[in-house]
């Protein structure tokens, strides 16, 4: 006899549809903060399910999300469903008042599918299977492995899709996560072939485009082509680009099949993914197109600890976290979901993953959901409700202790949803005036030609962004496909494959435009352009890189801008220009060459500009392009929603929220203490 989970549900006994009810239309909701949270029925006896659905609702949680694990509990053996247990899990959790938000399980397939299809297994770099046992082990290019997500996808929509408790879908989990958006198998070699193909319909367009003359690389057909891993030396960084976009688009692909099963049967429910914070193996941009609303996980103190702080700011921001990063990711995902963002995952104590796994300060989880409000996201779950005492984290806090008792995040969400009553509804992110270039193939460029082992684009673009958030000025991101009306200034620190289209849109629109380093120094093909860099930037300012250099971090260039001396490093270029020179290098090599160069539309910066030079020059370029700034805000952060407006304190000190003389404060007040924040109303200016 089949054990009782494994017995299939008598399909007449339930209505799977559940209740029908009105659905939030998709593109309708916004304006009031959401609070919800991740929750595993599958972990835990389903004596506790109502009483958990209970607390939820108590607590002021109005979204949960489930089932994004859940495979091997609803399909045991091929074809073998157990959907019981999750009937009545979304029946327990829509009953008590929450609106399920229902993950499709296909980011850990189950060990009975593996040993079927062991091809579905990702290969590494090193050409290693990697193994079931964890999660994310399916490679993007295995077909079996779409058939089958397709499939449990379907039936699950098929389920659940007009539940009137499920409100939401999410597709898979963290693409990326685990580094598993790049695999080298035997069926992503076939899928590049195909690909390459598809992509230069010759082969001799493809030894062009690749350099193949180079070290004798020629292809006589698309066939002979390999993946570019264990090679004796560097691939043509051209062969490297072209795997990264191939990869890019296996994910799009990926995505695309289940966002089309959930559409045809889920009428009327956004489909989001949870994107992770700052990770650029796939265009983020192109996946938004596929879903309604982009979400992403909010894990600040791993963020601090893997990420671009010297290690004396990171102690100093320990358990407050980079005082730059959470936003910028807020800001990147409005862009990447066309204005809707949402918060999936929000850390709500200390987590088991990162290098260190210190706790934040008290206050912070409180402090983090109301940062993501003023940065535009409509809702914010925590991860976890409750932490789990087994398997692979259970040092990760949750709401409540692995006993039930409430931890410090469930009552900082418990003051947040109290607090939420204060603030009127309605108000929504504005337009920002600057907007903020993150390009994805630029950063597939530089990741397949850092010409420096310490250059990295990412930490480069999150200190510019800091440096326009230190002054007080909202940013808002784009790509180049995106819309450029209404933007003073255009901001592109790493833009290396520039699109001769985007920078013509850039010439036709009235925005100013600031250019990195290394800007339009690539083509489509990643060649040098044929009139040197930056290439099609020419249009708009007339430079010519004649060199460039890589500098170690143990030493910096000094820059002369507006007679005072100040520091770059990094990266330095050698320029030649007709325009007016701004700063210039100090020292013995090439002395008096330009630095920052510029005319009445653009300008251009020769080097990565660092501390009080980057924020010098962001002053200028603001002033210059008409956006109001404050003065450096230090470790106070100034957001703006709508009438509201929020200051966040960082810092270890008090610090003064930079509100008009008798403001009335909705939270807080003038002085702001650390790990805390103030909410005020400017009347009559709307962001
Ligand atoms: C995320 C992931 C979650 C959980 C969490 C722990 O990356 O999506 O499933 O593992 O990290 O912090």
């Amino acid at each position: 006899m089949k054990p009782e989970c494994l017995m299939m549900k008598d399909e007449m006994m339930y209505e799977p549809n559940g209740p029908m009810a009105a659905i939030t239309p998709a593109r309708q909701e916004g304006g009031r903060l959401s609070l919800g949270v991740c929750y595993y029925p599958e972990q835990w006896p389903r004596a506790l399910w109502q009483e958990d659905a209970r607390r939820m609702v108590e607590l002021g949680l109005e979204w949960v999300r489930i089932g994004e694990f859940a495979w091997s509990h609803i399909e045991r053996a091929p074809g073998v469903f157990t959907w019981e247990w999750m009937d009545e899990a979304i029946d327990v959790l829509g009953r008590a008042g929450l609106k399920v938000i229902l993950g499709t399980p296909t980011a850990a397939p189950p060990k009975w599918l593996i040993d079927l299809y062991p091809d579905i297994l990702p290969v590494d770099a090193e050409g290693r299977v990697r193994k079931f046992g964890a999660r994310r082990h399916y490679c993007f290019s295995s077909r079996r492995y779409l058939q089958e997500a397709a499939r449990i996808t379907e039936a699950m929509a098929k389920r659940y899709g007009r539940n009137g408790h499920v409100h939401a879908w999410q597709i898979d989990n963290e693409y990326g996560d685990h580094d598993t958006v790049h695999s080298y198998s035997q069926e992503a070699l076939l899928a590049f072939r195909l690909w390459l193909k598809d992509r230069y319909a010759s082969v001799d367009a493809l030894n062009r485009a690749w350099g193949t003359a180079f070290w004798s690389m020629h292809y006589n057909h698309f066939d002979e082509v390999e993946l570019p891993n264990n090679l004796v030396e560097e691939p043509s960084p051209t062969h490297l680009l072209d795997y990264y976009r191939f990869s890019s688009d296996q994910v799009r692909a990926f995505n695309r099949v289940q966002a089309d099963i959930l559409r045809a049967h889920a009428p009327g429910r956004p489909i989001t993914h949870n994107f992770m914070s700052q990770n650029t193996d796939f265009d983020h941009h192109a996946l938004g197109e596929d879903i309604d609303i982009a979400s992403w996980d909010v894990y600040p103190m791993g963020g601090l600890l893997n990420g671009r702080l010297c290690e004396a700011d990171k102690a100093r921001y320990l358990r407050h976290g980079d005082p730059d990063q959470v936003a910028f990711n807020h800001d990147l995902y409005r862009a990447v979901g066309r204005g809707r963002v949402w918060v999936m995952e929000q850390q709500p104590g200390p987590v088991n993953w990162a290098s260190h796994n210190q706790s934040p300060a008290d206050g912070m989880v409180r402090f983090w959901t109301w940062l993501a409000y003023a940065h535009g996201v409509d809702m914010v779950a925590y991860f976890r409700w409750r932490q789990a005492p087994f398997a692979q984290e259970q040092f990760h806090a949750g709401l409540l202790l692995p006993n039930s008792e409430e931890d410090q995040g469930f009552h900082e969400v418990k003051t947040v949803a109290d607090e939420r009553r204060r603030l009127p509804e309605g108000e929504r992110r504005g337009k920002a005036p600057v907007a903020f270039v993150l390009d994805y193939q630029s950063r597939f460029a530089t990741r397949a030609l850092p010409q420096g082992k310490s250059y990295n684009a990412s930490a480069i673009a999150l200190d510019w962004y800091s440096a326009l958030s230190r002054l007080g000025v909202d940013v808002d991101f784009i790509g180049q496909h995106s819309d450029l009306d209404g933007y003073k200034l255009v901001v592109a620190p790493d833009l290396v494959i520039a699109d001769p289209g985007f920078i013509e849109r850039l010439k036709a629109a009235p925005a100013k435009a600031l250019f990195g380093p290394r800007s339009g120094s690539k083509t489509e093909d990643m060649h040098i352009p044929a009139d040197l860099p930056p290439g099609p930037l020419s249009a708009l300012l007339d430079v010519r890189v004649t060199r460039v250099e890589s500098l170690p971090p143990f030493h910096t260039e000094t820059v002369l801008y507006g007679n005072e001396s100040h520091v770059a490093g990094g990266w330095r270029e050698t320029i030649r220009t007709a325009e007016t020179v701004l700063a210039t290098f100090d020292g013995a090599y090439r002395n008096g060459s330009p630095a920052i160069i510029g005319n009445a539309r653009a300008r251009y910066v020769a080097t990565l500009p660092k501390g009080d030079l980057l924020l010098k020059l962001m002053e200028d370029s603001l002033t210059w392009a008409g956006v109001e700034t404050l003065p450096d805000l230090g470790d106070l952060r100034i957001a703006r929603r709508g009438r509201l407006r929020f200051a966040f304190n960082f810092g270890m000190a008090a610090a003064e929220a930079p509100a008009p003389a008798e403001t009335a404060f909705l939270v807080g007040s003038r002085m702001v203490a650390p790990a805390d924040l103030s909410i005020w109303i400017e009347e009559g200016r709307p962001a």
